[in-house]
């Protein structure tokens, strides 16, 4: 599979197969993910990557907290608000997603399993989970945001889908206790990956994407030769 290729086909997947990834596969993935660039090559990540019966744990644990309504507490919190604009994508996303499953607008108890199914790790038979010292700052967090997608590229190679999603590290505490995971380490993000179930439903949206010509801008090339 060709960088672009591999680029425009990735997308979230919310449905796995119970195969199981095999350990070796996985190292295979870290080993070339980590060759992602870091401030001053510092190689902040720690990675925590579980499957089998310690990953039945952990799900089993994370469900339990969410069933007993056990308020989720990320290590690293979202924004309490978002620009106008970032929001009403974000809304946009919902209501798509929401629509591609015939979820409606009142269907409070099909919404809860949406969310249930992200804090269980959308079934997939591994995750990883992003790791990195508390005192960090943001520059770091985007080192690990450049990890998770050449996780994700990697895992491409291997016909291995992937979600990487906040909902993972809703509980970073049983994270800790079944993991292992220091104190002094942020859980920051997780990783599912597996085979994608590619006839389930949840894994039939596609999310859009803003135009080219919005998002970038150019100056200075010759002229004539741009194709925004
Ligand atoms: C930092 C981050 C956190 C995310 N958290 C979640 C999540 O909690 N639940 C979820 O279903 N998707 C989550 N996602 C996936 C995004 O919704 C998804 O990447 C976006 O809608 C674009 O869709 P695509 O990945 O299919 O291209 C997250 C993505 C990122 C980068």
């Amino acid at each position: 599979m060709n960088v672009f290729e591999a680029l425009n086909s990735r997308h979230t997947v919310r449905a796995y197969l119970p195969d199981p990834v095999d350990e070796k596969v996985i190292v295979d993935i870290m080993a070339a993910a980590t060759r992602t660039p870091s401030w001053a090559n510092t190689q902040p990540w720690e990675i925590f990557v579980t499957a089998g019966e310690r990953l039945e744990r952990l799900r089993s644990a994370v469900l339990t907290a969410f069933r007993e309504g056990e308020p989720p507490g990320q290590d690293m919190p979202r924004p309490e608000t978002w620009p106008p604009l970032l929001e009403r994508r974000m809304r946009e996303l919902g209501q798509q997603r929401f629509e591609a499953l015939g979820i409606g607008r009142g269907e409070e108890d099909a919404r809860r399993a949406q969310s249930e199914m992200g804090i269980a790790f959308f079934g997939a038979p591994a995750v990883a989970f992003l790791c990195m010292d508390k005192t960090l700052t943001a520059w770091s967090v985007f080192d690990l945001g450049m990890l998770a997608q050449s996780i994700m590229l990697a895992a491409a190679e291997h016909c291995l889908g992937t979600a990487v999603a906040f909902a993972f590290v809703a509980y970073p505490q049983l994270i800790r206790a079944e993991l292992g995971v220091p104190e002094n380490l942020s859980v920051v993000i997780g990783i599912a990956l597996g085979k994608e179930d590619e006839d389930h439903v949840q894994n039939s949206y596609r999310s859009p994407r803003r135009p080219v010509t919005e998002v970038v801008r150019t100056a200075g090339f010759s002229p004539g030769q741009s194709s925004l």
